[in-house]
């Protein structure tokens, strides 16, 4: 993979991908997890020289101009965390030309929503060349892990258009999902929870060959899923509402769970336990979070929207937790760890 590590950066202006789709409620960043990924990679091109640092993004799925999904509140988160962050909100255009024709060294602009503009997901050769005329762009750096699996103007047409590298965000997920995958210490143990059964079965599927153990909980273990194998544990006892609801799976499951992730060398994470939303539930994902993250010596990976933000909340309350990753994707991870191509980081191989 070509990444930013191995080209010359100084005085170019760079194009960076992200991928800033965030929770966003009352105009408020609710996880900023997206976007301190990116950090690493920003600092790197400040450090190495680079002119200009331009920022381009989706947030949501909106379906035209839509001010409530637009990218100016994670500028402000960024601007925090990083300093020296303007926000246009333009992606093209004279209003971007203007901006990026005043920015300092080291600055970084941010552009509004990419979605605004339907050729972004048309994967529009002239959207793309639109971005890269208005802000002078030499260098693509793609840092959006989560939105490797969409085929977008700006994952993948910019990359016929300008000489495009991996940031490092990129490059940490790839390693870490490839090395779980090609050479996983082991014994490697796959927690797999989540409400729906036709969205984890083929991960259940790809997992059979190449884990050690596969242990399901979640909705998918409430609603009776049986085990096709004794490769398989599916949690045998539930904690109950009084109606009868399975909410979360019980104590002899979450503690056979952590014992087998205990002896465990590598451990891989998608799905909550129980309804884990409602801290009356979510016992076992928080035993299984802390387990995990008190683990030294071993890969453990988090992978999945809901499961990533549960993790976050519980390390603002134990920052002590440690994981090799927590995955930025959601679908783009589900995809990678099911094998499957992904559109925007196929460019960025040395062919
Ligand atoms: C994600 O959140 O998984 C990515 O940002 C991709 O978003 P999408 O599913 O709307 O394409």
């Amino acid at each position: 993979m070509r990444t930013i590590k191995d080209i010359d950066i100084k005085d170019k202006t760079v194009l960076v991908r992200a991928d800033f789709n965030v929770p966003i409620f009352d105009g408020r960043v609710e996880s900023d997890l997206r976007i301190r990924a990116v950090v690493p990679t920003l600092e790197l091109l400040r450090e190495h020289g680079a002119k200009k640092i331009i920022i381009i993004s989706h947030l949501g799925r909106p379906k035209g101009w839509d001010e409530e999904l637009s990218l100016a509140p994670v500028a402000e988160v960024l601007d925090e965390l990083v300093g020296k962050v303007r926000f246009v909100p333009e992606v093209y255009g004279i209003g971007v030309e203007e901006a990026v024709a005043t920015m300092g060294t080291g600055e970084i602009l941010v552009l509004e929503n990419l979605r605004f503009f339907p050729g972004e997901e048309k994967n529009s050769r002239e959207f793309a060349e639109k971005i890269v005329q208005a802000t002078g762009a030499e260098i693509f750096v793609q840092d959006g892990f989560a939105v490797l699996h969409r085929a977008h103007a700006s994952t993948a047409a910019i990359t016929e258009l300008l000489p495009s590298y991996a940031g490092l965000l990129v490059e940490k997920e790839v390693l870490n999902f490839e090395k779980v995958l090609e050479a996983p210490a082991r014994p490697l143990v796959v927690v797999i929870g989540g409400a729906k059964v036709e969205d984890k079965a083929p991960l259940i599927e790809k997992f059979l060959g190449l884990a050690d153990k596969i242990v399901v909980g979640g909705k998918i273990a409430a609603d009776g899923y049986e085990a096709e194998s004794d490769k398989i544990y599916v949690a045998e006892d539930f904690d109950e509402t009084r109606a009868g609801r399975r909410m979360d799976i019980g104590p002899v499951a979450t503690s056979k769970i952590a014992d087998l992730i205990k002896d465990a060398k590598t451990v891989i994470w998608n799905g909550l336990l129980g309804k884990a939303e409602d801290p009356a539930y979510a016992t076992a994902s928080t035993i299984v979070a802390e387990v995990m993250g008190e683990k030294t010596g071993a890969e453990t990976v988090i992978c999945g929207g809901d499961t990533t933000g549960f993790v976050e909340n519980l390390m603002l309350y134990h920052p002590e937790l440690e994981y090799s990753l927590i995955s930025t994707g959601g679908g783009a991870s589900l995809e990678f760890l099911l094998g499957k191509e992904l559109p925007g980081l196929v460019p960025l191989f040395i062919s």
